[in-house]
């Protein structure tokens, strides 16, 4: 049974929708042990019960509970109807054969088989889990949930919510509808119809009545990009991408969450009023995504309260004998691809590439054995990576393995770190990465429906 404290019933819902996630805490420096078993189920998000909804144990995905610098063991089965799969633990910089990428770091999943997973989380913060085989089609449907990877520390909050941001693309009678129409995915990406919050509409949340109160944003979406704003309530942003900013600031626009991207807030929960979770859409009305309510008798606490965030242990690049290397996210000439026959969700169409190429990553001739890297890393040197989005659409970039360190205007390391950086249209960056893991990462857009259409690509190092 997973811990219950007060904190993780305070997780609106899905702490305890976790109770089909099992761990045990051993002696002695093993491993704590945690089972996901991706299966099929129905689950009411509108009106009437959806089927072919795909999930890890029963409800909604459980929060993966992990600690820093403790050994984990995870256990994904798969009983998934006649499919295949693997899981991917976006932002954590692990072992190169635990990363998930199917024939490249493993094969797929068979139905009724188990793979174990074994890796301990370097990084404190909130990251997320999901499969990286039929991927759009396994996380259109469900199979996304957040990972929240204690701090050594007790940074005292009276409350831990984890809220996982993501649409249900549904037609009128709650029934799955395509998740990939070509035309859609040259643009971008199709749009889910029901936006939820850790798999509920508009829910209402309980939160400690004058407590300090952490929210864990994640946005497990294949497409939607957010632009968010909490009312009601002073907010700080602690951390971006799992990595506590150098210096929080008060949350006072809009912030925008890309597909892969999280963000942790602080406030304290005022103790009579209530406080909305608002997504500003393109036609500039807000849409209530979640409500917290105040519970309890008022705890009294104040912004002063909040601890600073331990920083996470990170080896920083050195840009002084930094290589730079370019990266240009484009169109793709080719239109229509060969279907390659790959078990993982190929899709017969290229849009897009980076350097003029258009990648695919989960199949068998490309992943592990076709596709040339985009780069090689020497292992220790540090990169600086310029990236340019040529096109007019928006483009969360993520790597694997590696984290990505924020190049301000003045040449200088921000500070900040990312796994996902946001190129809007036109868009540049520059990142500098630290090549100290050695692997074959996978470097893709977070659009779904782009990644598999060419936004895709392999960066070694060795
Ligand atoms: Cu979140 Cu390659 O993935
Ligand atoms: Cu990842
Ligand atoms: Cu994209």
């Amino acid at each position: 049974m997973p811990r219950i404290t007060r904190r993780t019933l305070m997780a609106g819902g899905l702490g305890i929708a976790g109770l089909s996630l099992t761990s045990r805490l051993a002696l002695g420096g093993a491993p704590e042990v945690f089972q996901l078993v991706a299966q099929e189920t129905r689950f009411t998000i509108g009106a009437t019960p959806t089927a072919g909804v795909f999930t890890y144990g029963t409800g909604a995905p459980p929060v993966l509970r992990l600690r820093q610098g403790q050994p984990a063991r995870i256990e994904v089965t798969n009983r998934l109807p006649d499919d295949v799969t693997t899981v991917h633990w976006h932002g954590l910089r692990n072992p190169f054969a635990m990363d998930g990428v199917p024939f490249l770091t493993q094969y797929p999943i068979g139905p009724g088989e188990t793979f174990a997973y074994e890796f301990t989380p370097a990084d404190a913060g909130t990251f997320w889990y999901h499969p990286h085989c039929n991927t759009l089609d396994q996380i259109s449907r469900g199979l996304a949930g957040i990972i929240v990877v204690q701090e050594a520390t007790d940074q005292g909050f009276d409350a831990d919510l984890p809220l996982m941001l993501r649409d249900f693309r549904l037609g009128g009678d709650d029934q799955f509808i395509p998740f990939f129409k070509p035309r859609n995915a040259a643009r971008g990406g199709s749009l889910g119809t029901v936006q939820t919050v850790n798999w509920a509409v508009a829910p209402a949340l309980a939160a400690p009545a004058g407590g300090l109160v952490r929210l864990r944003l994640a946005v497990t979406d294949v497409t939607r990009v957010y632009d968010l704003r909490l009312q009601g309530a002073e907010a700080r942003l602690i951390a971006l991408d799992g990595h506590p900013l150098p210096m929080p600031g008060a949350l006072t626009e809009g912030l925008r969450l890309a597909p892969g991207q999280r963000a942790d807030l602080a406030l304290v929960m005022p103790a009579g009023a209530e406080v909305s979770l608002l997504n500003r859409l393109a036609d500039g009305t807000d849409h209530v995504l979640a409500t917290l309510h105040p519970e309890g008798s008022d705890l009294g606490r104040s912004a002063a309260d909040l601890r600073p965030l331990p920083p996470n242990p990170l080896p920083l690049p050195d840009l002084a004998n930094a290589e730079t290397l370019d990266f240009v996210f484009g169109w793709s000439p080719d239109g229509k691809a060969p279907d390659s026959g790959g078990i993982c969700g190929d899709v017969p169409f290229r849009f897009w590439s980076i350097n003029r190429v258009a990648g695919n990553v989960d199949t068998p001739a490309e992943g592990a054995n076709g596709l040339a890297p985009l780069a090689e890393l020497r292992r220790g040197a540090s990169y600086r990576l310029r990236l340019l989005n040529e096109t007019q659409n928006d483009h969360p970039i993520h790597l694997h393995g590696l984290a990505m360190h924020l190049i301000g205007p003045d040449g200088r390391l921000t500070g900040e770190v990312r796994d996902t950086v946001l190129l809007r249209s036109h868009d540049s960056a520059e990142v500098a990465v630290m090549a100290d893991n050695p692997g074959t990462w996978v470097f893709h857009c977070h659009v779904i429906e782009h990644q598999k259409t060419g936004l895709a690509g392999l960066i070694k190092v060795a």
